[in-house]
């Protein structure tokens, strides 16, 4: 029996188990859709790499996951997101391919009703300034700050999101960011780590300042997205597949965190790229 393009998994790419994140909003938002996750674990982060590394691997990354057939991709990695993606583009033409900045930036915009903006991510994504061109196209006069926040990545990978060590790195990075001129009141976390850590940062960030990360509206994205080319899976339940390059235990273990949900470690295949 043929399976029909409606029913092709959406794939799902990110360095690690961060992109879970956007998978979650993904599974609340459209549970009839089979969804292929791809977690490159063997070579995260991809925060801390040149623009041309991350490029290259997130082309290798999504060809690994169109050669099992995806009728579409989600970049669910703010780094990847943030220098590859026209790379990915015409890599895999004509396969529609999301990213998590534009949501995200989209998301912002609709909140801040012109206050200003602070975004944290990593090392990468702060130095490409994707967010800052993004918020900016939709919104050209609203004053953007950004801080590379890379120590939150291992952090939430521990499980070590709310107490001490967390609040005092958190606090590291916000303290500066928050004290800049205009005080921003809206608060981007452009990394799909930081969702984990929400709790905390918005203790620290105090009742003044808003929360914006991108998993929703990238989970609105898809879904308009699957609408305007016909693509929506008529099925009510889908199925989650998950890809890892190394390490499943881990994977399973950890991702639950930001999955918020079990991950059987049985169900993560490991692949190589
Ligand atoms: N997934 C990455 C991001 O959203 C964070 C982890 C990494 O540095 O690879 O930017």
């Amino acid at each position: 029996m043929s399976i029909s393009t409606k029913e092709l998994p959406i794939g799902i790419f990110d360095s690690g188990m961060g992109g879970l994140t956007v998978m979650r909003a993904m599974r609340a938002r459209l549970p009839g859709e089979n969804l292929l996750y791809l977690g490159d674990t063997a070579r995260l982060p991809y925060g801390t790499k040149s623009a041309d590394t991350v490029i290259r691997y997130a082309v290798t990354a999504a060809r690994a996951l169109t050669a099992r057939g995806i009728k579409m991709l989600v970049v669910a990695c703010n780094t990847a997101s943030s220098v590859a993606l026209p790379a990915l583009n015409q890599a895999l033409a004509p396969l529609p391919v999301i990213g998590v900045i534009e949501p995200g930036a989209a998301a912002a915009v609709a909140a801040a009703k012109g206050e200003p903006v602070a975004v944290i991510a990593t090392e990468g994504t702060v130095k490409g300034g994707a967010y800052v061109r993004a918020i900016q196209t939709l919104a050209p006069d609203l004053p953007v700050v950004q801080q590379a926040a890379p120590l939150l990545v291992p952090l939430a990978e521990e499980g070590l999101v709310t107490g001490e060590i967390a609040r005092l790195a958190v606090a590291r990075y916000l303290t500066p960011l928050l004290a800049t001129m205009p005080h921003p009141r809206i608060l981007v976390l452009g990394c799909t780590h930081f969702p984990a850590l929400k709790q905390t940062i918005a203790q620290v960030a105090g009742p003044d300042v808003t929360l914006v990360d991108s998993a929703a509206t990238t989970a609105c994205a898809v879904e308009a997205k699957l609408e305007a080319l016909g693509l929506r899976n008529p099925g009510t339940q889908g199925v989650s597949q998950f890809l890892a390059t190394d390490a499943p235990d881990r994977f399973s273990r950890v991702g639950e965190i930001f999955l918020g949900a079990p991950i059987d470690p049985g169900s993560v295949e490991v692949v190589d790229l």
